[in-house]
């Protein structure tokens, strides 16, 4: 296969991008949080198409992304707690592992066997339109190989993904930056699998429930291995200044080759984080260094993931 042909995503790019889905071909897509994926959530053909594009071992399950809460009741089992929770924060960057509807319509291969689904409502308008261009359920992981950086352009999709995918749609930069927060609800207790911009304060406050995020060791979710979003280059945490050799990535007054927000905001910082550290392996530079991130709010996920980006590579 050649390199992806990227596309606007507009009224003609969104349909051919819906046309490529129902014959089983995987799709670069925005979303609000990072570019999906998407793909078929019905045929299993088409899910494994994802899972080879992405080369994800297969035991890792998948997103399934639904337009609305009765596609959503389709495929997953709602709790009150989980209907609060969608009433809270759908559409929008958050994930629920729910138990699995009798006979949704999905593919097991999406869940890799498992009862329960991961379901989210996006709020992004092109994954929102191309559900409807379907009319089906998509599957959608970040579009990224698997273990690598997320991309939050259709660019670093295209990278990404050269020579295994046909088509990726341009929507611009995500605005989130980000993948989804992922909560486990099960019989009226949650538990955090991926901190996200929904944090746990707000999910307590939505739910009333406390949220349990003490990592129980056990991998449910790929985002929950240690090495993940890596670069292909060592990465050093905390960094003050730059080593020879080294990119740093600043913070605030750390201000380094580039900065993820020089005004300290961590809203922008994750925002930009998957951008420039696709930036820094891109460069000259043989290593990364990246300036310390408070661990409050919506640094609790960006640490997550720079704690994986670091982590020594299988
Ligand atoms: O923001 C996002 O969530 C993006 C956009 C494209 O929607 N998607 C994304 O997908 O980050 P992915 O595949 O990179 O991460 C999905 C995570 C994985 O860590 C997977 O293991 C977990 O969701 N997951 C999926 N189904 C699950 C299940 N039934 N139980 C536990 N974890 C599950
Ligand atoms: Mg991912």
């Amino acid at each position: 296969m050649t390199a992806p042909r990227i596309i606007p995503a507009d009224k003609a790019g969104i349909a051919e991008a819906a046309a490529l889905i129902v014959q089983g071909q995987p799709v670069g897509v925005p979303s609000e949080t990072v570019y999906g994926l998407a793909g078929d959530a019905t045929s299993g053909d088409a899910v494994a198409a994802i899972y080879a594009a992405k080369g994800r071992p297969s035991f890792n399950p998948l997103i399934v992304h639904v337009v609305d809460l009765a596609m959503a009741e389709s495929i997953a089992q709602f709790s009150s707690i989980a209907r609060r929770l969608a009433d809270a924060f759908w559409p929008g960057p958050l994930t629920m592992v729910l138990p699995q509807a009798a006979d949704a319509p999905i593919a097991s291969l999406v869940t890799a066997g498992l009862p329960t689904v991961a379901v989210r409502m996006p709020s992004h308008p092109v994954m929102r339109a191309l559900i409807d261009a379907t009319g089906r359920p998509l599957a959608a992981p970040s579009a990224n190989a698997s273990g690598a950086i997320s991309a939050t352009r259709a660019d670093h999709v295209a990278r990404s993904l050269d020579g295994r995918i046909a088509l990726v749609l341009d929507g611009g930069p995500t605005e989130v930056g980000i993948e989804s927060t992922i909560v486990a609800v099960a019989d009226n207790r949650l538990r955090l699998l991926r901190p996200g911009s929904i944090t746990v304060e707000m999910l307590e406050a939505a739910s009333g429930l406390a949220v349990d995020s003490t990592d129980n060791g056990t991998i449910e979710a790929p985002g929950q291995m240690l090495s993940h979003y890596a670069p292909s280059k060592p990465v050093r945490l905390d960094a003050g200044n730059a080593a020879p050799g080294e990119f740093l990535i600043g913070f605030g007054t750390v201000e380094g080759e580039a900065n993820l927000s020089p005004s300290g905001a961590l809203t922008e910082a994750a925002a930009r984080l998957f951008d420039i550290l696709h930036q820094a392996d891109q460069s000259e530079a043989s290593a990364i260094a990246i300036a310390r991130i408070p661990d409050t709010g919506l640094g609790l996920a960006i640490n997550d993931r720079l704690k994986r980006a670091a982590a020594p590579r299988p």
